[in-house]
This record gives C-alpha cells, structure tokens and sequence, in this order.
C-alpha cells in the first residue's frame, strides 16, 4: 500500500523552527517525512536532521522519500519520541535548535485496515504503531476489567456510554474472544441507544477506538513525560513545536509549556520567589495555531490540529 499523507501546519511549523542552514533538528514523529523533508531542504554545511519514528514502515517510507536529498545529513532511526536521549547519545548531538512533535497517526496508518486503527473496514484489532512490542487493542479489549475499560474508554475516548460499551464487551467476549473491528462496532452500536447513534456528528465507535489508541501506544503518558526532557536538550533560542488532534493531548502540551515558562511553586502570597525554580523559556502561541479555512478544506484531517510553540531562552 502506497504511504499517503499530506504534512498538516506546514508552513507553520517551518515558521515556528526558525531554521537555520547549520542548525541541528529532530523530528520525533516523522511518518513520510512530509515536514521532514522540508526541514532537510532547508539545510545547509552543518546542518543535521534526526528523523525517528516507531512505526517501521513509516520509516521505510521517509528513508524513500528522504533519498533524493543525497547532500544532506539525515540520520533515520527507529524508535520512540520517548527514547530521544538513547538516540541522541547515538549520533553524538548534545543540544538541538529545533524539534517538531505531529502527534497521533499518518493517513497511511489509518487507511491500511491491517493495522486495525480503523473502523470503517473489518480488521484484525491491533493499534499499535510500533508493531514489534505493546499491547494490542484486541489484548485490551479481552483481558482488561469492566472498571479498567470504562475508565479509558471515559478518560481518552470521553464516551458518555463508557460504563455500557465496557459491559457490553464484557459479555460478548464471555461467548467468544473479540477479534476484529466489525466485531467490535457491533457491540458498540448495541450499548448507545440509537438515538443518540443516529445525532452523533462521525462514527458511533470513533471516540472508543481513539481510546483505545492512546492506551496501546501510551500516548498520553510519552507526550508527559518527554516533552519536558526535550525542552532542555534545546539549544539557547532553540524552539519546540508540537501539533496535537485531540483535547486530552493539547491540555497536556499548554500545560507542560506553561510550566517550563513559569515553574516557581511558592504560594502566590510570597513576596519573593523561594523555590528557586528558574524558566526555562517562553511559550511562543498564546493560543495555538490552527489550519487555515483553506487547508481545512483541502485536508479533512486536518480540522482539529493545534500547533503549540515553545522557545528555549537565549
Ligand atoms: C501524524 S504522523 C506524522 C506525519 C509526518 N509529520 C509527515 O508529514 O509525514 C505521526 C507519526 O508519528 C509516529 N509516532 C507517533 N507517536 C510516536 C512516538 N511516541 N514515537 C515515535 N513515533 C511516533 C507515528 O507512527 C506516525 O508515523
């Protein structure tokens, strides 16, 4: 299957970069290497891009695309955004001038149903981006409790029929093991009342397969965790950018942003700082940048991106 994804805030985040000829960029999220290909163009002597991506696939694709840049130094790597510092440490960078987070999953990734991302085929359930380790969503389906179901389902897909959808899964997996998606919209469909299917805006499984998404991948939890250690791999004026496509993901970035900007944990009456905490930077988007009308229409996938920009103090 032919890897087909349009880069999303393109010129934005190009922008958001500040790219310089000789400055050293990773991109933690590279898929096609639809961004990455752009960053590469723009450098010259010194100039280095680290490209990774826990998808293998994706990686064979980017490593295409990226292979009429014959004068460039571009170092491809397979892994987790969340192992950045292993492959850091691999090529010897100590600080970087630019790092572009496009969270979530490619267009090719969604569209090839053997990867069970998507509803709109019937598919094997596996969701995972990096298919050599993690749980699968047919693992989670089948073995996690009523309770553990509900709370994902609520808590990454904000379903209002979490508790019905877990007890229905629950039941139907009593009779036989839920294996692939059309299995599972079944028993979807049968715990929201039809009503309420019938008003929704998409797909009645949409936001329980989004769940499930972010618990196979443990999304949330990497955004969390690494996105303050990258902060301080980046050099004096060195600027971060993440895109994000769903609330939970942006609440977490504004937040992490935020907080390297303004880390000081005395009580607001102190008249003088006490903790010592000192920024780290300054966030650059008070509001997050999001796709113009005209990219919106050109690209339905685009409709909930949110660009947030962080800038290393100089
Ligand atoms: C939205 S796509 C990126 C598309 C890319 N910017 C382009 O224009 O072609 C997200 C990519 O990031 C990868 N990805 C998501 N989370 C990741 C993580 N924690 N570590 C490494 N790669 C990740 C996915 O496998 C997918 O290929």
């Amino acid at each position: 299957m032919e890897f087909k994804h349009i880069p999303i805030l393109l010129e934005e985040c190009l922008q958001g970069l500040k790219i310089k000829e000789n400055g050293i960029y990773l991109d933690g999220t590279l898929g096609g290497a639809g961004h990455g290909y752009e960053i590469a163009s723009r450098l010259g002597k010194g100039g280095i891009l680290i490209g990774l991506d826990q998808d293998e696939e994706a990686l064979e694709a980017a490593e295409h695309r990226l292979s009429g840049l014959k004068d460039k130094d571009i170092r491809l790597m397979h892994s987790n955004f969340a192992d950045f510092e292993n492959a850091l440490f691999l090529t010897g960078i100590t600080g970087l001038d630019g790092i572009l987070l496009d969270l979530g999953i490619s267009s090719y990734q969604i569209d090839n149903p053997e990867r069970g991302f998507t509803y709109m085929k019937d598919a094997p359930l596996d969701m995972r981006m990096d298919q050599s380790r993690g749980k699968t969503a047919e693992f989670i389906v089948n073995t996690y409790s009523p309770a553990e179901l509900a709370r994902i389902f609520k808590q990454y897909g904000e379903e209002d029929f979490a508790r019905e959808i877990a007890r229905k899964i629950v039941s139907a997996r009593n009779e036989t093991p839920i294996k692939t998606s059309y299995q599972l919209n079944e028993i979807i469909d049968l715990a929201i009342p039809k009503k309420i299917r019938a008003g929704r805006k998409g797909h009645p499984a949409k936001q329980v397969y989004q769940a499930l998404r972010i618990e196979s991948n443990d999304e949330l939890k990497v955004v969390e965790e690494t996105l303050p250690k990258m902060a301080e791999y980046l050099n004096a004026g060195g600027r971060l950018c993440v895109i994000t496509f769903h609330s939970l993901e942006d609440r977490i970035v504004k937040n992490i942003f935020r907080t390297l900007e303004n880390p000081c944990t005395c009580p607001r009456d102190f008249p003088v700082c006490a903790c010592g905490k000192q920024p780290l930077g300054k966030v650059i988007t008070r509001k997050p940048i999001v796709p113009s009308k005209d990219e919106q229409e050109q690209n339905e996938r685009s409709h909930s991106a949110k660009l947030r920009i962080f800038e290393k103090k100089g």
